[in-house]
């Protein structure tokens, strides 16, 4: 991921795993501290976990680096915590890969960070399914409308969660007319490829709407980067800071259930609110402990892949082949994860550890060998050996190991 992440021109940023808790609150009120492990610390500052990268990325680069030349493309790896039922594939405390573009949320940056996500699962080889939709559409109908901003984001979390019946009776009795609430149900329900022209066609969409303008040009440039989508408005995300264009991307190789979210993301504001100049950012998250329930990665799947370095030392303390052995073993570390005896064992237990840890080699060395100049390397894999120079085996090893 972070291959990929760095030949898209991205590169890596790290934040503390604590932040002050208002970061979070200051967007989402108070109501978010229930899903948050949140705490005072001994000089009374009130702090939280991070639940995510996004506010404490932006934090920072509102703190440390506003001079860094836009956009900004950064991506983050790390650890999050949220106060959640834990369930198969949603833990409490997870991790997130993530991207930020720092100065832009036009089509172009947001199709290139789809584009970007899209690319690492199929690096990955993970099959996916990815939904774009816009929430500025029905913000931006709701607010005509004159509903609040708070409400709005009620009505957007409902959504999130897929509560239909939750969002009919919110805007109903916060007074919305029926004609809106059918408007937004039909918003709701279109997805697919033809579904901005039918809401065009019935005059639900102003073909003036901004929101309108760049989500068809949005659509055009995935098509540029022959990105597979679904539109589907019906998307909301539930964090809060979103404005424009949002997607999600599911699993779709039918290895997850229920929890099937494997990234998210969208264009939002948050630099004003942190006390920064506005300035527009796109960006997402995947999460990471999802994507490695799909490889269901099992430790007899590991590939061997190191090699041991073994000492076959006659008294406890033969210094002159541990010496020679640490000399071999600093020449391997060169290119291969290389072990050496640190517990005294002998050549069976040394050989069984071998085994257990899945190395591909062994070089065995004793004073005999030694006094010739020579190892002999054990293929762990076939049980077959060689004596040979210690030259020719770094040699043979590297071969090796550069192809494998
Ligand atoms: P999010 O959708 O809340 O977005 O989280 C991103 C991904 O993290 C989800 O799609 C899911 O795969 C994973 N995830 C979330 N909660 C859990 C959990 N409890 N256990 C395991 N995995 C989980 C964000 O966090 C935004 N900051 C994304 C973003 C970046 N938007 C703009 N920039």
């Amino acid at each position: 991921m972070r291959d990929v992440a760095e030949r898209w021109g991205y590169e890596e940023i790290r934040t503390p795993t604590f932040e002050r808790s208002e970061l979070f609150t200051l967007k989402s009120g108070e109501a978010i501290l229930k899903e948050m492990y949140e705490f005072r610390d001994k000089g009374d500052r009130h702090l939280a976990l991070r639940p995510e990268l996004t506010a404490p990325v932006i934090r920072m680069y509102i703190n440390e680096l506003k001079m860094a030349p836009k956009p900004t493309k950064w991506y983050y790896f790390g650890n999050c915590f949220r106060y959640e039922e834990p369930q198969k594939a949603r833990y409490r405390e997870f991790w997130q890969f993530g991207t930020e573009i720092i100065g832009s949320d036009s089509p172009a940056a947001q199709a290139e960070l789809i584009a970007l996500a899209f690319n690492i699962l199929k690096s990955l080889g993970v099959k996916a399914e990815l939904h774009v939709g816009h929430v500025g559409l029905i913000r931006e109908r709701l607010r005509v409308a004159n509903v609040a901003e708070v409400q709005i984001n009620t009505v957007m979390r409902f959504i999130d969660k897929g509560e239909r019946q939750a969002v009919i009776e919110f805007m109903d009795e916060i007074g919305v007319k029926k004609d809106l609430i059918d408007v937004l149900l039909f918003l709701l329900d279109l997805k697919g490829k033809d579904a901005l022209k039918e809401a065009r066609d019935r005059n639900i969409i102003a073909p003036d709407s901004d929101a309108m303008k760049e989500l068809e040009l949005l659509l055009e440039i995935l098509e540029y980067y022959d990105v597979d989508y679904t539109l589907n408005l019906g998307i909301a995300r539930g964090l809060d800071y979103y404005t424009g264009m949002v997607f999600e991307i599911y699993e779709a190789g039918g290895k997850l259930g229920a929890q099937n979210q494997i990234c998210g993301g969208g264009s939002y504001r948050l630099a004003k609110l942190f006390g920064g100049d506005e300035i527009p950012l796109t960006g997402f998250a995947f999460g990471f402990d999802r994507l490695a329930e799909i490889f269901n990665v099992d430790d007899k799947d590991l590939e061997r892949r190191g090699v041991v370095v073994v000492p076959i030392r006659e008294k406890n303390a033969d210094r002159e082949v541990l010496k020679e052995a640490i000399e071999i073993a600093s020449l391997l570390r060169e290119f291969v994860p290389t072990h050496i005896d640190l517990m005294n064992r002998s050549l069976s237990a040394q050989l069984k550890y071998a085994n257990a840890r899945h190395d591909s080699f062994a070089v065995l060395m004793g004073k005999n060998e030694l006094g010739e100049g020579k190892v002999t390397l054990r293929d762990l894999n076939t049980g077959e050996q060689e004596k040979i120079s210690v030259v020719d085996c770094v040699a043979r090893l590297k071969a090796y190991f550069d192809l494998n």
